[in-house]
């Protein structure tokens, strides 16, 4: 849905006037999409176009509904297709079906994902500029695992991790490899590990692990950046709505 620029600015509630909206589009402080526009009555669609006043980003209030979930094992970080309907998969989506309207429902996203067998935080949320702003390899935002292997790993394999290493990637049937920037990786009393990276790469911790000669046999996301899920008690499959610009500053850690 388009709208115009002058309306857009006053919707965002940072200006005080109608003649403030214009100076500021007028004297060039304003950005659509990375582009100056002086046009006030320019259109654009708001949900695919980032607005930047004086570098800032604009947001409307209440355009965008954004979810914490600490996900269960065995659902699916994406829409269902015909053939995991009929096997009787079920997705993340589903988890939130009774706490959004049916358009919040089909513009939900999730940042990033995580296999079927890993648990805990995750994100889902309408606006995709922030799928992008927290999910980009760019980004390098932090994400902290709790892992536990087949067997113990030894010291020097947590060095290896440390450093970085070579794990086979596939994509579209092809195979590659890719060296792995170096990771942060503490082991807990009860002999966890919290394996701390910020890529993003397909079943990533489970290849860092398995070109180790380790099976992953739990995975669980505690953290991304600064949001911790341990903070919102959250039991496996519920899940808590969010204030983006809470959210924004946990990960961020902004002030
Ligand atoms: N790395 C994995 O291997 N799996 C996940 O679900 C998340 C990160």
């Amino acid at each position: 849905m388009k709208v115009r620029l002058h309306q857009f600015l006053s919707r965002t509630g940072q200006f005080s006037s109608k003649r403030e909206v214009k100076e500021a589009i007028w004297s060039g402080e304003v950005t659509v999409a990375g582009s100056v526009v002086k046009d006030i009555a320019f259109q654009f669609n708001a949900n695919t176009k980032e607005v930047h006043w004086m570098g800032e980003p604009l947001h409307l209030p209440g355009l965008h509904r954004t979810y914490v979930l600490n996900k269960p094992s065995g659902v699916i970080c994406s829409r269902l297709n015909r053939q995991e309907r009929s096997l009787g998969k079920h997705s993340v989506f589903e988890l939130l079906r009774e706490h959004v309207d049916d358009s919040t429902y089909d513009r939900m996203l999730t940042v990033g994902r995580l296999d079927e067998a890993t648990t805990g935080l995750l994100i889902l949320t309408t606006d995709g500029h922030l799928v992008h702003r927290i999910a980009s390899p760019d980004g390098k935002v932090d994400k902290t695992y709790a892992v536990k292997t087949d067997q113990p790993v030894p010291e020097e394999d947590l060095d290896t991790l440390r450093e970085g290493l070579a794990i086979e990637l596939e994509e579209n049937g092809v195979l590659s490899t890719y060296n792995t920037a170096p990771a942060r990786v503490v082991v807990e009393e009860d002999g966890t590990l919290l394996l701390t990276i910020s890529e993003g790469k397909k079943r990533q911790v489970r290849r860092m692990f398995a070109s180790l000669g380790f099976e992953v046999v739990d995975l669980h996301r505690r953290s991304i950046g600064g949001l911790n899920l341990d903070l919102l008690n959250l039991a496996e499959g519920d899940s808590v709505e969010m204030d983006q610009r809470l959210l924004c500053q946990s990960i961020f850690n902004e002030s």
